[in-house]
């Protein structure tokens, strides 16, 4: 007799009939790997069971992965004793090897009112991950913010984040409802290993509770599916009492800080030594590998042997719809039961010999193969067909009717709206190797559409919400009008799918950020300087007066404005812009920007002004003038923000100490730098109101860059520009960046 297999494939048809026709199955469940643990070390502390490479003790846990079992005694005196896991001084609430998180506790901040003092004092809570090859998952956790009138920060390294929790009498909290009233919750950026808590409590809070007896305000990062939002948070203190002042975070770990290939070239210290596993490397900033059983395989690669096969036949009765279901290493086979044959992948009974033989069995089978078909084309039109009103539900819910209808009464309009298979094939389905840059709210494409051979940029945008989706439509109508030489265009936009797409043209040169810091800065003459900051400040008090509405940017920083072919500034990424600036746009319950860039009124009031816009200029201005970062971690407390460094320098006229050298040495130059310090004092103002408009900076900068061009060294110098930017340079581009700088510059106006 012959032996008929099935191999994979021939199971996977029929399996997708069975979905398609709303039967359950499930080809690939995919079982919870069983802990593992060395030989002769603890499976469990407490509740808690204990994986390699997390252990107790030094020779039963990796590097970097050991805990404490600390015998406490049972909270609230019920007198039993527990013993719970630490690491460091994060008590451990599980662990989870198959995708590298660990659920650990941590602070929850609080900023409290004492009416018999009449103080309020903040509790400040920060956490540390740097260089242990943990992080905090931005998928698991969510930045929440609990009381009224409560504003609180999460600040890291690169990245601040504010969110207003606000108390409207008018609107009854709700059971579960976290969305700025009594609690508001903001996204935790990708790649965090270190943040502090931030309370502003010159906020409003303060007087809402001396007047009703609302006590305390609340802020923690934590694990998102382990908030579960009550109105007595609000009113009493039991979001901290019944979780003991911490509430669990999620955190991503990675087994060493080097890469798969790096690792194995040291057998001795590489740590998937099961067989049948499988290293990967780290998709996101973090350097690094995990390791994982291969696809058929559980339990725990980090230990010898730990990989075991899955019976992938037990409890799966829809595996083998025909044959028996065999189990073997890795995988499973379908043979037919003993008697019967396969005829087209069928387990059919062997005929016996007959006058006519093949007749039935060729008949049944054909007409089998029919009906498998006919499923098969009915399944894929039913797809088709969701997908396609999938995509007209996105196109409708961003407002693209209203955009469809207005693009047709402006034919002249070059603006378009892009497919998303346009998209995919211009930038090769999103290959990683496309990616120019990454902002605080989007992913940028270098791509190539198809046709005219023209080089956009393509930037997918981070989630948006109910309201903003409602009003893109209208939001891309009035971008897409704006026509400036010194604003990046934007050629379209793709509606069609979950978060919008934008369509920019393509800025070859790099940004203003990678030319000042990278070392051509030291090449650029003061009148290159100029001329770029005039061609910015224009643009921008072009999008503020002149463009209707208004516009405001939002995040003006020197990484936002880019260079092009002809070495003109392009003014990008308007990410955060708040079109028309009615009352209620200014008003953001999330706050965001660059540190070191942001307006100290704007972090004060949460209000966004057109002034906020003029002082984070004036940084770039700095920038320019002195090639320094707006923020530098590693100088002294005093000296971390750039604005505060020279604003005390301009107090004691020691402006020269801080200036790049490279101008100051040109000669003649002084006179234009003391104007141009003088404009960035102005710019700096720490009242919008005492700031001068952009209208007038670009104004006085234009002024400047004329007495210039009349100046001898003025045509000299431009030159020397010239060559520099004709030479092919390491600076790919993009039209968002992602300088996300420091944090201090908010600490200094504390
Ligand atoms: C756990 O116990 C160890 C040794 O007894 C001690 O050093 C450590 O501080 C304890 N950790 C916590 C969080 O209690
Ligand atoms: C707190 O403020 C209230 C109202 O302003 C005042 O009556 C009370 O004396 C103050 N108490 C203290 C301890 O300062
Ligand atoms: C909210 O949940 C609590 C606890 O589950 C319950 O007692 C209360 O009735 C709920 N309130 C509302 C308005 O649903
Ligand atoms: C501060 O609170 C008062 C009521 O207590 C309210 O009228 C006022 O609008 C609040 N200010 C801000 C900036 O929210
Ligand atoms: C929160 O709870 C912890 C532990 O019970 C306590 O130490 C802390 O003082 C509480 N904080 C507030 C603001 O109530
Ligand atoms: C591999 O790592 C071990 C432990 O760190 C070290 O002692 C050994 O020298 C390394 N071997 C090589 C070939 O680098
Ligand atoms: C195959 O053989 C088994 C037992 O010999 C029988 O019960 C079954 O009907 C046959 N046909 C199919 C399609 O499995």
């Amino acid at each position: 007799m012959t032996k008929f297999e099935y191999d994979h494939r021939l199971v996977l048809l029929p399996c997708h009939l069975l979905l398609c026709l709303s039967v359950i199955c499930s080809c690939s469940a995919e079982a919870p790997a069983a802990a593992g643990h060395r030989p002769g070390c603890p499976a469990k502390c407490g509740d808690v069971d204990i994986p390699f490479p997390f252990g107790i003790g030094e020779q039963c846990a990796l590097d970097g992965f050991q805990l404490g079992c600390n015998r406490s005694i049972g909270s609230r005196g019920t007198g039993s004793t527990s013993s719970k896991p630490f690491w460091g001084d994060f008590e451990v609430m599980s662990i989870s090897v198959p995708d590298g998180k660990v659920r650990v506790k941590t602070l929850i901040s609080s900023l409290c009112y004492d009416p018999a003092t009449n103080l309020t004092t903040p509790f400040e809570a920060s956490s540390d991950f740097t260089n242990s090859g943990f992080w905090i998952s931005d998928a698991d956790n969510k930045i929440v913010v609990i009381g009224c009138y409560t504003l609180a920060y999460m600040m890291s390294s690169s990245y601040v984040i504010g969110c207003l929790s606000r108390c409207d009498d008018a609107l009854p909290l709700q059971n579960g409802s976290c969305s700025g009233n009594g609690c508001c919750q903001a996204d935790v950026p990708k790649d965090i290993t270190y943040y502090e808590s931030y309370f502003n409590e010159r906020y409003n809070g303060s007087v809402t509770w001396r007047q009703q007896d609302r006590r305390c305000g609340y802020m923690a990062v934590m694990e998102k599916a382990a908030l579960d939002f009550r109105p007595s948070f609000v009113t009493s203190t039991v979001f901290n009492d019944t979780n003991n002042g911490k509430v669990p975070v999620i955190l991503n770990w990675l087994i060493a800080q080097v890469s798969c290939r790096v690792a194995r070239q040291n057998m001795s210290t590489y740590a998937c030594v099961s067989s049948n596993s499988q290293c990967l490397d780290s998709t996101g900033k973090q350097p690094g590998y995990r390791c994982r059983c291969r696809n058929g395989y559980e339990g725990n690669p980090y230990i010898t042997g730990g990989c075991q096969d899955i019976d992938d036949c037990l409890g799966n009765s829809n595996l083998c719809p025909f044959g028996v279901c065999v189990n073997t290493p890795g995988g499973y086979n379908c043979p037919c039961h003993p008697g019967n044959s396969t005829i087209n992948g069928v387990c059919v009974p062997i005929q016996k010999p007959s006058r006519f033989p093949a007749l039935p069995v060729v008949g049944a089978s054909v007409g089998l193969v029919i009906i498998v078909i006919a499923i098969a084309c009915a399944c894929l039109i039913r797809e088709r067909k969701k997908s396609q009103k999938m995509k007209e539900n996105y196109f409708r819910q961003h407002g693209g009717l209203l955009l469809f209808e207005e693009m047709k009464s402006k034919q002249a309009n070059s603006f378009k709206i892009f497919t998303k298979e346009e998209l995919q094939k211009a930038t090769d389905m999103f290959s990683a190797q496309r990616i120019v840059g990454r902002g605080g709210n989007g992913t940028v494409y270098r791509g190539l559409l198809e046709g005219n051979d023209l080089e956009v940029a393509v930037k997918r945008c981070m989630t948006i919400d109910e309201k903003q989706k409602a009003e893109f439509g209208k939001e891309m109508l009035i971008l897409s009008q704006i026509n400036h030489r010194n604003i990046v265009k934007l050629l379209g936009c793709c509606l069609e799918v979950e978060v919008p797409m934008l369509v920019y043209e393509f800025i070859p040169n790099g940004t203003l950020f990678q030319l000042i810091h990278g070392s051509h800065g030291q090449r650029l003459s003061l009148a290159a300087r100029l001329e770029i900051a005039h061609e910015s400040a224009d643009a921008l008090a072009y999008l503020h007066s002149c463009a209707s509405p208004p516009i405001l940017h939002g995040d003006v920083k020197s990484s936002n404005i880019l260079i092009d072919a002809d070495r003109k500034a392009k003014v990008s990424d308007f990410g955060t812009s708040i079109l028309g600036a009615t009352d209620e746009s200014q008003f953001a319950t999330f706050m965001q920007g660059t540190c070191g860039y942001l307006d100290p009124e704007y972090v004060q009031t949460c209000r966004m002004t057109y002034k906020s816009d003029v002082y984070s200029f004036g940084v770039v201005l700095l920038e320019l003038l002195t090639r320094k970062k707006p923020v530098n971690l590693f100088a002294a407390e005093h000296e971390k923000s750039l604005s505060v460094v020279f604003l005390s320098a301009m107090k004691e006229n020691k402006v020269a100490e801080i200036l790049d050298e490279h101008i100051k040495d040109e000669e003649d130059n002084a006179r234009f730098i003391q104007e141009i310090a003088e404009l960035a004092k102005q710019c700096l103002e720490m009242y919008g109101e005492n700031r001068p408009s952009m209208r007038e900076v670009a104004e006085k900068l234009g002024g400047l860059r004329k007495g210039m061009h009349h100046h001898p060294w003025g045509k000299e110098a431009q030159e020397d520009t010239e060559s520099l930017l004709g030479e092919p340079s390491s600076m790919a581009s993009s039209t968002v960046s992602t300088e996300k700088i420091g944090i201090t510059g908010l600490q200094s106006g504390r």
